[in-house]
């Protein structure tokens, strides 16, 4: 995965991560949605924050360090560990993540976007682990990956469609590469997060 990411910024692996464990990590996720913990995502910030159904439809739970459980807490320390390894691998200066819990209902996507628009935040690589057992084909909710844009709003050729299934994990620079979640026709659960580059 790490050659693949260092020749292409993106790269996709189902098997870094154990399947008994995404199994466990979809039902943290489902308990949690059904607790109603996940709340409508928004896009923006500040007083520009909006919950606009039409750009996103999922809801999501970042995960706290401090507040987290047994099954949370493995999976932020195997974040960690990669963040690690990606700070071996790559001259980024990682040095802190953030990461969410989504579930898109029935009907929902998310439209194009990139992640960090060029230095605007400190975002360098998104991670997702797609976490739905029995993902058929026509299920929808791929992700849609485009190739790298050089000016901005310029429309660049779909370069791969990833089915969210579980154990399915994503990499890509953030800050390259608009992306886009397809409707989806069944719940789609998944952990998504940053590895982040802030100031000290
Ligand atoms: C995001 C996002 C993609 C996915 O949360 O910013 O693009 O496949 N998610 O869930
Ligand atoms: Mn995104």
């Amino acid at each position: 995965m790490l050659d693949t990411l260092a020749e292409q910024s993106w790269a996709e692996s189902s098997t870094v991560w154990n399947s008994d464990f995404c199994k466990e990590l979809a039902q943290e996720c489902q308990r949690l949605s059904l607790q109603g913990q996940l709340k409508k995502a928004a896009i923006g910030s500040g007083s520009q924050k909006n919950v606009l159904k039409q750009i996103r439809g999922d809801f999501t739970l970042w995960l706290d360090p401090q507040g987290s459980n047994e099954i949370q807490a493995r999976f932020l320390s195997a974040i960690q560990q990669i963040q690690n390894v990606l700070n071996q691998s790559f001259y980024l200066g990682l040095n802190t993540f953030e990461t969410h819990f989504a579930h898109y209902p029935p009907g929902a996507g998310y439209d194009k976007h990139i992640d960090n628009h060029r230095g605007s935040s400190a975002r360098k690589i998104t991670f997702i682990l797609y976490l739905n057992e029995n993902w058929q084909h026509g299920d929808g909710g791929e992700l849609s990956l485009y190739a790298p844009t050089k000016a901005e709003e310029s429309e660049t050729p779909r370069i791969a469609l990833l089915p969210p299934r579980l154990g399915n994990f994503i990499l890509f620079r953030s800050e390259l590469f608009p992306h886009q979640v397809e409707k989806s026709m069944k719940p789609r659960l998944s952990v998504t997060g940053w590895f982040r580059n802030d100031a000290l």
